[in-house]
């Protein structure tokens, strides 16, 4: 069978990169648990058909999944899922090569719909790790969240999540400044938004905002990663890590990491695979435990209140003892 693989532009290997110094660190903070007969689980959720090649230059690299399959100690067992049925061909093609069979589970389908499938099939004792990567606004809040329903025995930890935020190869360009989305991409362009971020109204203030023109489009991303942020750490984790951004070579963003866990080793493991050595551009701050770690002027949009609407809209007459505590008036550019 001929190996397939998936084109891919280079910024694809940092994050690969990423993905496998930390499972590098990972099968080795696992071993104890691994040597006393407990499972570790490696989950991918958009695996791919294996390999990736380089646009720019031809080359072959190791995809997410066969980065997971060929590490030394050993993951216990594999759950590898993708929508189309040609990588699903290339995975089982894989396993049987690299003599996996045993281990695997291989699933086709849309990994939103067979969440359900895949969390009755995970054992749980011992660890588990999910990656998920998606190629688009494809990965649904609600998989997140019934995935860090799951407690681990006997740790009583949820399970790990590597997740790929596709902001600005995703969200941007239905988001359009001037113009209604719904009429450009189509009438459930709303809804599949929502479907992808924590909560349905904040991220339409933060729109509705941005058209309005009361911030420029780097400060409405800053506002989407937060709102990201945020709404994993609502899921009740110990450690959320992000957002760590991924560039094109000329440094404009594609896609920002970010990484749950319970563990205090896995999120230091991962703090420190999150420095951007190897990155094409500055990165914002990880956020870590401190919500309001952004600036303070930005306070306002974890507040939906009407206050904040009605003080959004008058802007111009709105005097500080109107405000909450903690909330600014600034003068020209009023929420910034
Ligand atoms: C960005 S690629 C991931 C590649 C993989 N992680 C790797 O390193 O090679 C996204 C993959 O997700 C698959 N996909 C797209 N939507 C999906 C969905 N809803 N559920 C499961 N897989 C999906 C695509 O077929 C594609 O193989």
């Amino acid at each position: 069978m001929q190996e397939r693989a998936r084109d891919v532009g280079p910024w694809s290997l940092e994050k690969l990169t990423l993905l496998r110094k930390y499972l590098a660190a990972y099968v080795n903070a696992t071993k104890d648990i691994w040597e006393r007969g407990d499972i570790i689980t490696y989950v991918d959720l958009f695996a791919g058909p294996g390999l990736v090649k380089n646009r720019d230059t031809g080359e072959v690299f190791d995809g997410s999944p066969l980065i997971a399959m060929r590490l030394e100690p050993p993951f216990s067992r594999f759950i590898l899922l993708d929508l189309d049925p040609d990588h699903v061909l290339a995975l089982q093609d894989w396993v049987t090569r690299l003599g996996l069979q045993g281990k695997t589970q291989i699933l086709q389908g849309d990994c939103n719909v067979q969440i359900q499938t895949v969390l009755r099939s995970l054992s749980r004792s011992g660890a588990s790790f999910f990656f998920l990567d998606p190629p688009s606004p494809a990965l649904a809040w609600n998989t997140i969240t019934q995935i860090s329903r799951i407690q681990m025995w006997p740790s009583g930890n949820k399970l790990e999540q590597f997740i790929l935020f596709p902001y600005n190869m995703g969200l941007v360009r239905m988001l359009p400044r001037d113009e209604n989305p719904e009429l450009i991409w189509g009438e459930t362009t709303e809804e599949q938004i929502s479907s992808v971020m924590p909560d349905p109204v904040k991220w339409r203030k933060v729109y509705q905002a941005w058209q309005q023109g009361s911030f420029e489009a780097a400060q409405k991303r800053r506002r989407f990663l937060y709102l990201y942020w945020s709404g994993l750490k609502e899921l009740g984790y110990n450690y959320v890590l992000g957002p760590r951004t991924i560039r094109r070579q000329n440094r404009r963003a594609l896609y920002d990491l970010f990484f749950c866990s319970d563990h205090p080793v896995g999120n230091k493991i991962m703090a420190d695979v999150f420095r951007p050595q190897l990155s094409f551009g500055e990165q914002l701050p990880l956020v870590q435990e401190d919500p309001y770690n952004f600036r303070q002027g930005e306070r306002w949009y974890l507040d939906l209140s009407e206050k904040w609407d009605h003080a959004r809209h008058n802007c111009h007459r709105v005097d500080q003892q109107d405000l909450e505590p903690g909330y600014r008036v600034y003068q020209g550019q009023p929420w910034l």
